[in-house]
C-alpha cells in the first residue's frame, strides 16, 4: 500500500472488541489508496464500558467515519445524533458518518447481504426464504429481503420470542410484513424446506466444527440457494456444495457492506474489485 500521511490526512476506522481480526482495515485502505484519497482507516479496540467516550471521541478528534462491530452495534445507537431509517427498524448500526460534529448512524449490512446474494441470483423478489437466527445480523438480513420484495420469510430461532419481536418491530415496514414474516421453531425447519428457495444462516452455529447442526442438512435440495454469513465454509455450506446448490459464505456480505460504508463516507463509488482483491489476499 502506498500511504503518505500528512497534515491533511483524514481519519476513519472501526470500533470493535476484539477488533484485531477485522478484515475491514485492509480493504478500506486499499480503496482510499486506489482512488488517491488522503485518508487512513484504523482498528480501534474499544471496550464496552468505553463506547460512549469513544463515540464522543469521533467528534473531538474529527474522525470522518467509523464502522462499528461486535459487541457495539446496538449500544452505539444511544450515543449518535440521528438514526437512518434502516437503523430504526434493524436496531443496530455498523456505520457512522460524522458531518461537522453531527453523527448519523447507518446500517449497511442489509445492503451488503442483498448485493452478495445478487451474485448468485438476479431477482430476489417473489422468493421464499428461511432465515435462521434472530439477532442483529438476522434483522439486517430480514430488512434487506423485505425491501427486495420477497414473498415469504420464515424466521427460525432457538428462542422464538426474538423472532416474534422482529415481526412486531417490522410490522410498520411494509403493508404486508405481517403476512410475509412467520416465526418457526427450529424443530420445524425440515417441514418448510419444500416451500423455500433460499436458506440463510445468521447464527454462530458452524463457527466451530463440533457445533450441532441446526437441522438435518441431508434434506437440503439442489434447487436451494444457501448462504451462511460466517466467513468460512461451514458444515451447512459443505452440505449445500455436496448437493450441487448455489452457495455463499459471509465474505461477499462483508465486502459489500464495506463498499456501501465507503460510499456513504466519501460520496464516491467504491472500487469494488480493488476491495475484493485486498479482502481475498
Ligand atoms: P448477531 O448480532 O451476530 O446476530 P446475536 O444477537 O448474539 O448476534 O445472535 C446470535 C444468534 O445465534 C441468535 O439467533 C442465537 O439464538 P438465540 O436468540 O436463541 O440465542 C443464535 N445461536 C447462537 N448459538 C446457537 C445455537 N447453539 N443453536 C441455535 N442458535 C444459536
Amino acid at each position: 500500500m502506498n500511504l503518505s500521511i500528512n497534515g491533511k490526512t483524514e481519519l476513519f476506522g472501526i470500533f470493535g472488541y476484539p477488533v484485531e481480526h477485522s478484515k475491514s482495515p485492509v480493504f478500506q485502505n486499499a480503496a482510499f489508496s486506489h482512488l488517491g484519497i488522503n485518508a487512513v482507516y484504523l482498528p480501534f479496540s474499544v471496550k464496552p464500558e468505553d463506547l460512549k467516550n469513544a463515540v464522543e471521541g469521533i467528534k473531538a478528534l474529527s474522525i470522518k467515519g467509523v464502522n462499528v462491530t461486535v459487541p457495539h452495534k446496538e449500544e452505539v445507537l444511544k450515543y449518535v445524533d440521528e438514526l437512518s431509517e434502516e437503523v430504526r427498524f434493524i436496531g443496530a448500526s455498523n456505520t457512522i458518518k460524522n458531518i461537522d460534529g453531527y453523527l448519523i448512524a447507518y446500517n449497511t449490512d442489509a445492503y451488503g447481504f442483498i448485493q452478495g446474494l445478487k451474485e448468485l441470483i438476479d431477482d430476489i423478489s417473489g422468493k421464499k426464504v428461511l432465515v435462521i437466527g434472530a439477532g442483529g445480523a438476522s434483522r439486517a438480513v430480514v430488512y434487506g429481503l423485505v425491501k427486495e420484495g420477497v414473498d415469504k420469510i420464515y424466521i427460525s430461532n432457538r428462542t422464538p420470542k426474538r423472532a416474534e419481536e422482529i415481526i412486531k418491530d417490522f410490522s410498520k415496514l411494509s403493508r404486508f410484513t405481517e403476512q410475509i414474516l412467520e416465526s418457526l421453531p427450529l424443530s420445524n425447519i425440515e417441514k418448510v424446506l419444500k416451500n423455500v428457495d433460499i436458506i440463510v444462516n445468521t447464527t454462530s452455529v458452524g463457527l466451530r466444527d463440533e457445533d450441532r447442526p441446526l437441522f438435518d442438512y441431508s434434506k437440503i435440495e439442489k434447487r436451494h440457494i444457501v448462504v451462511d454469513i460466517i466467513y468460512r465454509k461451514t458444515p451447512l455450506l459443505e452440505a449445500a456444495e455436496e448437493k450441487g446448490c448455489l452457495w455463499q459464505d459471509g465474505l461477499p456480505m462483508l465486502l459489500y457492506q464495506g463498499a456501501r460504508s465507503f460510499e456513504i463516507w466519501t460520496g464516491k463509488k467504491a472500487p469494488i474489485n480493488i476491495m475484493k482483491k485486498a479482502l481475498l489476499e
